[in-house]
């Protein structure tokens, strides 16, 4: 196999086949911790963070560890980056020694700036405009649910609320990729992109996915398999907050809303949650909520992910499965 220098900046930088081999490698790290440790050396990882987290530090952190390597985990505050050093710098100094770079940022040109001067794995851990890690363990989530990868491209996902920002988007490509048919829906002013709305539809007639941007919340939520929600204000939009607090209200996630999709539909959130605002705690807090596996596989996803983009990188075909 031939070495190949993969990223992983968004999410249709995974195909079909190589995005059910990444989930099928997260449910294997799920069932077996230790399944595969691509780091053993220890081997570093930069794990950079421009905005807060919980899960996606801890899971990173974690996982690099349990992978066998090192996890090197900056912040803004604490590094040259954050004093205006070039991406391009930082970038050719981190892969002189570490094996990854991870970063959470604001631009998306950021990461595609990172990855031009890479030659080792880079990955989006949420940008403005992509939360591609994510929506891995949401998909690693379902498919836990629902008898496997192979049943993924027969669900119907909806996601309301803020529709433009980045957990829009990625269920957009994530949910064209894995062939589903993907609504979403949001108020006028809160749609995607039509760049990247085009971009899932192109990629869904390939996969016999389907693409459909609502400001309907019902007509998105009817029938559906599994039902998401993210906040109305995402991490640099605090300014916002005002104007953001009204257009929503009709896309909250409550009971009458679930009612609507199957009975037996999921609901997840990639967290952190607004009880009262985008969700009511009787949804996520309810039976049909799945939103603690959802945050556990990031770790198990973040593991494959990163475990296959090695592989590549290496052209090590054991890492892939
Ligand atoms: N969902 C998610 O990325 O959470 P954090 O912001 O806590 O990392
Ligand atoms: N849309 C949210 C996701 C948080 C994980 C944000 O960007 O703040």
């Amino acid at each position: 196999m031939t070495p190949q220098l993969r990223h992983m900046l968004r999410d249709d930088d995974l195909n079909h086949e190589e995005q059910k081999q990444v989930l099928e490698l997260a449910i294997k790290f799920h069932q077996d911790r230790f399944y595969r440790r691509p780091f053993d050396g220890p081997q570093a990882v930069a794990v950079l963070f421009d905005k807060p987290s919980t899960r996606t530090r801890s899971s990173f952190s974690i996982g690099v560890a349990e992978l066998g390597g090192y996890p090197l985990v900056i912040d803004k505050s604490g590094s040259q980056l954050g004093r205006g050093e070039p991406v391009a710098d930082t970038a050719r100094v981190l892969d002189r020694m570490a094996y990854g770079v991870v970063w959470r940022t604001f631009g998306q040109a950021n990461v595609e700036e990172m990855a031009r001067y890479s030659t080792h794995p880079v990955v989006n851990a949420l940008t403005d405009d992509f939360h591609p890690c994510q929506i891995l363990a949401d998909f690693q989530t379902i498919a836990e649910h629902r008898g496997g990868v192979d049943n993924l491209s027969n669900q119907t996902i909806a996601y309301l609320g803020d529709a433009a920002n980045n957990m829009s988007n990625s269920y957009l490509l994530g949910g064209a990729v894995a062939g589903m048919d993907v609504r979403v829906a949001g108020p006028q002013g809160f749609l995607p992109r039509p760049d990247i709305v085009e971009d899932a539809k192109r990629i869904a007639a390939e996969t016999g996915g389907s693409i459909t941007v609502t400001t309907d919340p019902r007509a998105a939520v009817d029938g559906a398999d599994c039902v998401f929600t993210d906040t109305w204000v995402s991490m640099g939009e605090e300014a916002e907050y005002a104007i953001r607090s009204k257009p929503f209200w009709d896309y909250q996630v409550n009971d009458e809303l679930m009612a609507l999709a199957k009975p037996d539909a999921l609901f997840q959130h990639c967290l952190p949650a607004y009880r009262g605002k985008e969700v009511t705690s009787s949804v996520i807090d309810g039976p049909q909520s799945v939103v603690w596996d959802e945050a556990g596989n990031r770790l198990h996803a973040q593991k494959a992910l990163l475990t296959w983009l090695t592989g590549m990188a290496r052209g090590d075909e054991s890492l892939l499965a």
